[in-house]
């Protein structure tokens, strides 16, 4: 079981000494999509990237990210819920997502800090609303009291082709070792959730952009921070940013 806080999922410290920028509402970037397109290690990237131009960031992922979100992670990733079907495992994800948003993100985004997450609402409406087949009108109400507001203010969707990735995610955890819960499914539901991420991208544009997951970790690095930085600065620029202490 991941013990919280876990130190590569939940890191708020810039590097010693430095006097990070704060805006004065924060951001809230997703970083959303299939298994195994690579947004953990982009995520990690635009953390450095930020830090290293001073910004305040908090990295965190989902599900989980608060002490009670870990607590239910287990229980959702194990496949420990399976057994009481989509909705009890829907229900488990809102009560997680729910608890972040309120002891981590909304504080955080409050006190001015760039809220990266790995993972949010579009895995729910993906995994458990499309290929769950839970009624929208249900998931839609979940998500209200599960967000309580809180939606993002960028969505990355990271879209690869659901064979490549699964090949990427075997080769990261490892042939010897189970993949989890949503992971073993089959290649035609990875297909349908890569369709339901596209078509959320395709609904909600100012939202969220799409980006190539298949190209090379440096091109899709680029890709991601020209997104953010110019996101960010038609959103506050440089020279209305304030120095703030931590
Ligand atoms: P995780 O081990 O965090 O890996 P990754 O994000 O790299 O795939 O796995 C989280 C799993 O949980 C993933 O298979 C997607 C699933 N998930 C949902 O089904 N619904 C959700 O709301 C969230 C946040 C995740």
């Amino acid at each position: 079981m991941d013990v919280f806080p876990n130190p590569d999922y939940l890191v708020r410290n810039n590097p010693p000494g430095q006097r990070p920028f704060r805006l004065a509402r924060g951001f809230f970037i997703t970083f959303e999509g299939g298994e195994g397109a690579g947004k953990s290690t982009q995520i990690e990237r635009l953390a450095r990237k930020m830090r290293a131009k001073k910004y305040d960031v908090l990295l965190t992922r989902e599900p989980g990210g608060s002490p009670g979100a870990e607590a239910v992670r287990h229980v959702l990733l194990s496949g420990a819920a399976e057994p009481f079907g989509p909705k009890m495992e829907a229900l488990l994800f809102a009560a997680a997502r729910s608890d972040h948003v309120e002891q981590v993100i909304r504080p955080a985004v409050e006190r001015g800090s760039i809220v990266l997450c790995d993972r949010f609402l579009d895995s729910s409406r993906v995994y458990q609303g499309v290929t769950g087949g839970i009624d929208p009108a249900f998931m839609a109400a979940l998500e209200q009291v599960a967000i309580n507001g809180m939606m993002p203010d960028m969505t990355l969707i990271f879209d690869i082709d659901p064979a490549e990735g699964l090949r990427r995610a075997t080769l990261r955890r490892g042939s010897d070792a189970d993949p989890d819960r949503f992971e073993k499914e089959t290649l035609a539901i990875h297909q349908a959730r890569r369709a339901a991420f596209l078509a959320i991208a395709a609904a909600e544009p100012e939202r969220c952009i799409v980006v190539d997951a298949s190209a090379d970790p440096n091109t899709v690095e680029d890709v991601v921070t020209a997104a953010v930085f110019a996101a960010l600065e038609a959103r506050a620029p440089a020279r209305n940013r304030q120095a703030a202490p931590v």
